[in-house]
């Protein structure tokens, strides 16, 4: 049997990175996930047990002990289902600005990337899938047969980050985030685990002066080049 397309989309935040990836898997009937809401769901669940950011192998445990659930679902809001601790998170809980303060502190220690790698693999297994995130073409999902890292300059992922939040319901000014994807992109870039770097396979699209179509076309046109 031909093995399930599995297809990488990588990139600092604020990227285009679940847009486009959402919009792919719509457009390839594949199943979509976004692994930073699964980070994400970690920082918020931290906050709301009071677990210390610092402590590593607390945070595994509680990612673990079934803390953390996803279910693959096109038709969801999100694209997909995300529980914590058995409550569905939306899309305004994983997008606060407190989740978004710590959660690349967490998303840093390596003991939360094993757990969180080895989910985002069995959710992966045997599926056609399109993973957004930082490392699926480096370290989930190695052998994807498309790996895309989608970049953006500052100020274009700055507005889209904007725009986002606004959607969520989230008021935000541009100086604040800034700031945040700045450090964001500090973080993820120089965390000794998995930082976000292409893979040496990637497909580096810029996206700052193209549209949501323009990337999801150009990425389509990678897909048929690649598995045809
Ligand atoms: O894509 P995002 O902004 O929702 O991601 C939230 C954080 O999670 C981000 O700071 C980096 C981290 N992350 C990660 O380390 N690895 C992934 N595969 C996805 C996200």
């Amino acid at each position: 049997m031909a093995k399930p397309l599995h297809i990488a989309i990588d990139g600092p935040a604020a990227g285009g990175k679940t847009t486009v990836a959402r919009a792919l898997a719509r457009r390839l009937q594949l199943l979509y996930l976004d692994t930073g809401a699964m980070y994400r769901a970690l920082a918020y669940l931290a906050l709301h047990t009071g677990t210390e950011v610092d402590n590593g192998p607390a945070l595994r445990r509680l990612c673990e002990e079934d803390g953390i659930r996803v279910w693959l679902d096109p038709e969801a809001p999100l694209g997909f289902r995300i529980f914590a601790a058995g409550a569905e998170l939306t899309d305004a809980m994983l997008q606060s600005p407190e989740v978004t303060a710590i959660v690349s502190t967490i998303a840093a220690h390596p003991a939360v990337r094993e757990a969180m790698v080895a989910k985002q693999r069995a959710l992966a297994n045997g599926s056609g899938i399109v993973m957004a995130g930082r490392d699926i073409g480096t370290i989930v999902l190695p052998d994807a047969r498309v790996k895309i890292f989608l970049t953006a300059t500052v100020a274009a992922r700055v507005e889209r980050r904007r725009e986002q939040l606004e959607g969520s319901g989230v008021h935000a000014s541009l100086a604040r985030l800034t700031e945040e994807i700045g450090e964001r992109d500090r973080l993820d870039r120089n965390r000794a685990v998995a930082p976000l770097v292409p893979a040496s396979d990637a497909h580096v699209i810029d996206s700052s002066d193209l549209s949501v179509k323009q990337v999801v076309d150009a990425v389509i046109a990678i897909v048929e080049r690649t598995v045809a």
